[in-house]
C-alpha cells in the first residue's frame, strides 16, 4: 500500500475541482486525483458559455438574473444560494479573462454575450463554441503555475472515516493497479454528473455518478436525485450535445411537417424556453408521430445563420455534426433528439461547499463538494442553460476558500483508522475473485436503455415501478458478475465493473424518488401527477441508505425574495 499525505485532497478535475484547487494551493499543499487526464475532464465538453449579467448586449442585473434562475429551477432552488451565484458571477467570469481566457468579443473590445433558453437577457458568456474547454485548460494551466499536485488517472474507491471526520481517500492507480491511501485535512468532491446511467447522453464515458454512491454508502444521503436534465439536442443516436447557443444564435426545431412547433408549447420564449419545457415538447411530437420519418428525431436548422456566423460562431457543432452523423449544417437541417444531460441533485452541501449530512444542515468535518455532484441547490429542479459552468467555477473557488479557511483553525492531522482500505481492497478483491457468469456491458446496457424507457422526461407510477424491479434484479445479478482481465496494470475491466457497481446504487435512488414524488415540477414530469403541487411538494428530497432501499427525509426549500407563482413561457 503506498502512502501519501497532503493538505487537502480533491476529487475530479473539471472546474469546480480546478478552481478549488487553485484557491488552495496559495495557502495548503493540494492534491488533485482524476480518473482521466485533467483536460479530458467533462467540463471541457461545455459549449455554448458562462452566465453573467455584464449587460454587454442588452440591459441587465443581478436581480433579473435571480429571478430567472429561480423560475427556470421551478421554485425549488434555495434562493440564498441563488443570490451568491448571480451577484458573484460578473467578478467570476471577469477574473477568468484575467486569466487568459479567450473570450468572443464585440467590436468595442467587450465580452461577447448571447441567448440561452430560460434567460429573459442576452448573458450567455462565451468563447465561440468551446467556453468549457477554454475554461478548463486556462485554470488547468493555472493550477500547474501555483504548484498543485496531480494524480492522473487515479479512480477514488473509498472514502477514509474516522469518528465521523473525513479524513482521506483510497484511490486506485489506473495505471500501476495499486491502492494507494491518501491522507487529508480536507477532501473535496468534484465527480460530476452520471450521465451514463442513460443509453443517450451528452455525457462522457467517465461520467457515472461514482461519488454519490461512494457518500451515499457511508451513510450521507444524497439529495433531490429525481430532477435529471434532458439537454433538447443532443446528435440523434449519439447523444452528443449540439449546444443551446446554436438555438441563441437564432437555430430552430422542425417536426416531420416542418413546422417550428415550440409556438403551440412557449409562444413567447420559442426554442428559447428552459430545457424542461424544450424537452418535453420535442418528445411529445416524437410520441405523437411528428418526428422526422414517424421516428424519434426532429431537426434543429441552422442554414439560415449562414456560413460565415456558423464557422465562427459554432465551429464545434459544424464539426460534430459531420463526423458523427454526416450532416454539413451550413447545407442540410441537423437530426437531433433529447439527451440525458445534467443532474439537478447530488451530494447535498451548504453555502460554503461543507458537505451536510441532514435537514438541519449539519456539517460533516473535513467533507466538501462542489459541482454537478454537489446540490448546494442553485438549480432546484430544472438547471438554465450556461448556470451550471458558473456554478461550479464559483462554488469551486466558494469551497476551496473555506477548506483554506478549516486549515487555519485545524493543528494536525485525524489520524487514520486501522483499517482504513479494507473497504477499498474487499471491493476489489470481491470483482477479481468473482466467477459469475453475468457480463458488466450486458447488465449496464439493460440499465441504461431501461432507464431511458421508464425514467426518463415522462414517468409514470407503472414505469418507475417497472424500472425499480428491473433495477433490484440486476443489483441481484452484479453479485453474479465476471470479469476477463484479472491482471493489475491498466484493468479497465475492473474500472468498469466499479462504475457499474455506483450506478446502480444510485439509480435506485432516482427512481424511488422519482415514485416517491407525486407532482410534476421542473425536469420531473409525472403524466399521473401533471400538477405542481406546492401544497406537500415544495421541498428537498434527501435520501439515506438502507438495507431495503432508499429511506427518504425532507428539506426545507430557501425561499427570500420569489415566492412561487404559476411558471408560463
Ligand atoms: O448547450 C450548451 O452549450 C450547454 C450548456 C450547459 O449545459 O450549461
Amino acid at each position: 500500500m503506498i502512502h501519501h499525505q497532503h493538505d487537502i485532497v480533491i476529487i475530479g478535475a473539471g472546474l469546480a475541482g480546478l478552481r478549488a484547487a487553485l484557491e488552495t494551493s496559495q495557502v495548503a499543499d493540494t492534491a488533485v486525483l482524476s480518473k482521466v487526464f485533467p483536460t479530458r475532464s467533462h467540463s471541457g465538453a461545455a459549449q455554448g458559455g458562462i452566465a453573467a449579467s455584464l449587460a454587454n448586449a442588452s440591459d441587465d442585473s443581478w436581480e433579473v438574473h435571480m429571478f430567472d434562475t429561480v423560475k427556470g429551477s421551478d421554485y425549488l432552488g434555495d434562493q440564498d444560494a441563488i443570490e451568491i451565484l448571480v451577484k458573484e458571477a460578473p467578478a467570476t467570469v471577469i477574473e477568468f479573462e484575467h486569466m487568459g481566457v479567450p473570450f468572443s468579443r464585440n467590436p468595442d473590445g467587450t465580452i461577447a454575450q448571447r441567448r440561452f433558453g430560460g434567460h429573459s437577457r442576452p448573458r450567455a458568456c462565451y468563447a465561440a463554441d468551446y467556453t468549457g474547454h477554454v475554461l478548463l485548460h486556462t485554470l488547468y494551466e493555472q493550477c500547474i503555475k501555483h504548484g498543485v499536485n496531480f494524480y492522473s488517472e487515479f479512480y477514488v474507491v473509498s472514502l477514509i472515516m474516522n469518528k465521523g471526520n473525513c479524513c482521506g481517500v483510497v484511490a486506485l492507480d489506473i495505471i500501476g493497479g495499486e491502492l494507494h491511501i491518501f491522507h487529508s485535512k480536507a477532501v473535496m468532491f468534484a465527480t460530476g454528473g452520471y450521465g451514463r446511467a442513460y443509453k443517450i447522453t451528452s455525457n462522457a464515458h467517465a461520467n457515472t455518478g461514482d461519488g454519490l454512491s461512494i457518500v451515499y454508502r457511508i451513510g450521507i444521503p444524497i439529495e433531490d436525485m429525481e430532477f435529471v436534465q434532458f439537454h433538447p439536442t443532443g446528435l440523434y443516436q449519439h447523444g452528443i450535445l449540439v449546444t443551446e447557443g446554436a438555438r441563441g444564435e437564432g437555430g430552430y426545431l422542425l417536426n416531420r411537417d416542418g413546422e417550428r412547433f415550440m409556438k403551440r408549447y412557449a409562444p413567447e420564449k420559442m426554442e428559447l424556453a428552459p430545457r424542461d419545457l424544450t424537452a418535453r415538447a420535442e418528445q411529445t411530437e416524437i410520441n405523437e408521430g411528428r418526428g422526422i420519418d414517424g421516428k424519434d428525431y426532429i431537426l434543429i436548422d441552422l442554414r439560415h445563420l449562414g456560413a460565415e456566423k456558423i464557422m465562427e460562431r459554432l465551429p464545434q457543432i459544424h464539426d460534430l455534426a459531420l463526423s458523427f452523423v454526416g450532416v454539413d449544417c451550413i447545407k442540410e437541417p441537423v437530426p437531433i433528439q433529447p439527451t440525458a444531460h445534467y443532474s439537478m441533485g447530488g451530494i447535498p452541501t451548504n453555502k460554503h461547499g461543507q458537505v451536510v449530512i441532514d435537514k438541519d444542515n449539519t456539517p460533516v468535518k473535513g467533507l466538501y463538494a462542489a459541482g454537478e455532484c454537489a446540490c448546494v441547490s442553485v438549480h432546484g429542479a430544472n438547471r438554465l442553460g450556461t448556470n451550471s459552468q458558473l456554478e461550479a467555477s464559483l462554488f469551486g473557488r466558494r469551497t476551496g476558500k473555506t477548506m483554506a479557511e478549516f486549515l487555519q483553525r485545524e493543528e494536525g492531522f485525524t489520524p487514520l483508522p486501522e483499517d482504513a482500505a479494507k473497504p477499498a481492497e474487499e471491493e476489489i478483491a470481491a470483482i477479481l475473485g468473482n466467477e459469475g457468469k453475468e457480463s458488466v456491458a450486458q447488465i449496464r446496457e439493460e440499465l441504461q436503455v431501461s432507464m431511458m424507457d421508464n425514467c426518463g422526461i415522462f414517468r409514470d407510477e407503472k414505469k418507475l415501478q417497472k424500472e425499480l424491479e428491473i433495477i433490484k434484479g440486476l443489483q441481484e445479478r452484479y453479485k453474479h458478475i465476471h470479469i476477463d482481465d484479472k491482471g493489475k496494470r491498466c484493468n479497465t475491466d475492473l474500472i468498469d465493473a466499479l462504475e457499474l457497481g455506483h450506478l446502480l446504487d444510485f439509480v435506485e435512488v432516482i427512481v424511488a424518488g422519482a415514485l416517491n414524488r407525486t407532482e410534476s415540477r421542473g425536469s420531473h414530469y409525472r403524466t399521473d401527477y401533471p400538477k405542481r403541487d406546492d401544497e406537500n411538494w415544495l421541498k428537498h428530497t434527501l435520501a439515506y441508505r438502507t438495507d431495503k432501499g432508499p429511506r427518504f427525509d425532507y428539506k426545507k426549500v430557501v425561499i427570500t425574495r420569489y415566492q412561487p407563482t404559476e411558471r408560463k413561457y
